[in-house]
């Protein structure tokens, strides 16, 4: 696995890759990779020639200083699960080097984005969508890999790329869950044995679904402090805190809400 930290490294192996005619799978994350990342890296080797994931910590997507310096990060080990994953290359870009322009330039979408997510984490999703686009155009990849985890991330992504005519096909991939049902995520490693527990909890009451209200007054009698429980396109989505950390989650509704 090639290991490349500037992006004109990347485009010579691009072209390399182009050239032989390969089709190209790409997966963007932030690292502290856990099984959730490796099953969209899985998928994209089993769909296409090559497959490059991208590593960023990326700060323009970060509304709390303190998130962004907290966030994991373990650049050796994701390295080499990337490599056991079957991933024939890596792309680690200095953010500097992604934001040359200082972030004068970026992608605001006006209506879904305002909700959700993005109503508790002011220009995140301006911050996702501008990196998305950005890595999508140095990528170029015939296939991108994101994770229904972020389903609002997901919805939004897929929007840009329709409307944007991109010509990279967006594909969604299932929440990959730990035994007790929280849905795998890098922040889970911040949790404390105490949040570990009730963060399982938050998970099986929205398992167990009803109406969005029902399942938020469940939580806060379990002493989860939520941000939002909504429906969204036949989805509950929530997001909560717990022992200082954020979780968001989604399920297939059912029941009245
Ligand atoms: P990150 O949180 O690292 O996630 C990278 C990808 O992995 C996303 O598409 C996310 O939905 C998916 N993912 C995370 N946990 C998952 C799980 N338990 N099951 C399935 N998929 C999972 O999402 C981002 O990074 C960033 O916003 C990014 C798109 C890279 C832009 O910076």
């Amino acid at each position: 696995m090639i290991v490349i930290h500037d992006l004109d490294g990347w485009r010579s192996l691009r072209d390399e890759w182009r050239s032989a005619g390969d089709t190209i799978g790409f997966v963007p994350t932030m690292g502290a990779l856990h099984d959730g990342h490796l099953s969209l890296v899985h998928r994209s080797v089993a769909e296409n020639d090559r497959t490059i994931v991208s590593i960023l910590v990326n700060p323009t997507q970060f509304d709390e200083p303190g998130d962004l310096e907290a966030y994991p990060r373990d650049l050796e080990r994701d390295e080499s699960l990337l490599a056991q994953a079957g991933a024939d290359a890596v792309l680690v870009p200095e953010p500097e080097e992604i934001y040359a322009d200082g972030y004068r330039y970026r992608v605001t979408e006006t209506d879904r984005s305002r909700s959700l997510e993005g109503a508790h984490r002011p220009g995140h999703f301006d911050g996702v969508l501008t990196v998305v686009l950005k890595l999508l155009h140095l990528v170029r990849p015939d296939r991108a890999y994101f994770g229904e985890k972020d389903w609002q991330q997901l919805a939004l992504v897929r929007g840009m790329a329709d409307a944007l005519f991109l010509d990279t096909e967006i594909i969604g991939c299932p929440i990959v869950r730990e035994a007790d049902g929280l849905a795998m995520s890098s922040r889970n490693v911040r949790l404390d044995a105490g949040a570990r527990v009730r963060a399982a909890e938050f998970a099986s009451v929205l398992q167990a679904g009803g109406p969005a209200e029902q399942v938020r007054s469940r939580l806060e009698d379990l002493g989860i402090d939520v941000d939002y429980v909504e429906r969204l396109d036949g989805r509950l989505l929530a997001a909560v805190r717990i022992g200082g950390v954020r979780l968001i989650d989604n399920v297939p509704a059912h029941g009245l809400n």
